[in-house]
Parts: structure tokens; C-alpha cells; sequence
């Protein structure tokens, strides 16, 4: 079988945002049948969270819909990710900047907006981290029908 295809979600801390992105795509893509086709995993742009596991909001948000994240450890967006990832996907525009920025030139990873790869047509996950409750479940419907346009990409072999 074909080499999976690499996702890499990516938001500044790899607690919130996208944690959430990774779960929620795995999710996706195994409901779909997809699960073997694309290997999902998820880092952060800054450096204050790493081996931390996920925000316990964000773990309750997520176990809400049915999907633990628990077991996620936070860690840096490293060098060899552009390599190894065909497709980085940002939660936000600084994100994806930043991420653009530390991309080397010999890497043919896409690297972009999340809700703009995937079609959902905003912009930006807007960070939970200072919110609540509330802010938290809107970033994970955001996700969530990220993932569902990425399975649809990836049905349609469209990466
Ligand atoms: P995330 O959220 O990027 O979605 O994981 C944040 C987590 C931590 C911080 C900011 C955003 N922080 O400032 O520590």
C-alpha cells in the first residue's frame, strides 16, 4: 500500500486548538474508512507547553463529542516535520506565518490555513485559551468541520 499521507495540525501552544484538530480528524477519517490512508499528528509553534497534555477544557470538550485526546502530549513544530508532513495546517493566520517562515526551502510540505484547506471557509480558529467553555466548543465545530472537509479532500485524492 501507498505511503500514508502526513496531516500536521499546528496552533502556539499544542493544547487547544490543535489537540482537538488531531482527535477530531482521526476520528473522522477512521468513521470514513479512511484511517489507514493518513497518518494525523499535531505540534505547536512556541515552546510553553511542551510533554504537557491537553488543556483539561479542551479534553472535556473533546470527550463530549466522543473523542479522548487525553493521552496527546504537546510538542515543537521541529525541522523534520517538513519533511515527513505533506500537509501542515494552521489554526491561524500568525501560525501559519510563523510556520512558513521556519519552512525549508527544499520542503515541498503545503503549508496553510486549516479552515481555508479544508473549505470551510473562515479564517481563523479563534484561540480558546483565555476563554471558556463556550470558546472552547466553538474552536472544536470549527475543527470538526475542518475534519470533515479534509475527509472529503482526501476521498477525492485532492491533497
Ligand atoms: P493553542 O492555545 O495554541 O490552541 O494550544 C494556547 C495555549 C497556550 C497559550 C496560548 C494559546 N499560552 O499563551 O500559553
Amino acid at each position: 500500500m501507498a505511503r500514508p499521507v502526513g496531516i500536521l495540525m499546528v496552533c502556539l501552544g499544542n493544547i487547544c486548538r490543535s489537540p482537538m484538530a488531531e482527535g477530531v480528524l482521526r476520528a473522522r477519517l477512521i468513521e470514513a474508512g479512511l484511517g489507514e490512508q493518513v497518518r494525523v499528528d499535531s505540534a505547536a509553534t512556541g515552546s510553553s507547553h511542551i510533554g504537557h497534555p491537553p488543556d483539561e477544557r479542551a479534553i472535556a470538550c473533546a470527550l463530549k463529542h466522543g473523542i479522548d485526546i487525553s493521552a496527546q502530549r504537546a510538542r515543537r513544530l521541529a525541522l523534520e516535520d517538513f519533511d515527513e508532513f505533506d500537509v501542515i495546517l494552521c489554526a491561524d493566520r500568525t501560525i501559519l506565518h510563523d510556520a512558513r517562515i521556519r519552512k525549508p526551502r527544499i520542503s515541498h510540505a503545503q503549508v496553510e490555513l486549516l479552515l481555508e484547506w479544508s473549505g470551510v471557509g473562515k479564517k481563523d480558529v479563534p484561540d480558546p485559551y483565555y476563554g471558556n467553555a463556550r470558546d472552547f466548543e466553538q474552536a472544536f465545530r470549527l475543527v470538526d468541520a475542518a475534519a470533515n472537509g479534509i475527509v472529503e479532500r482526501v476521498r477525492q485524492g485532492r491533497l
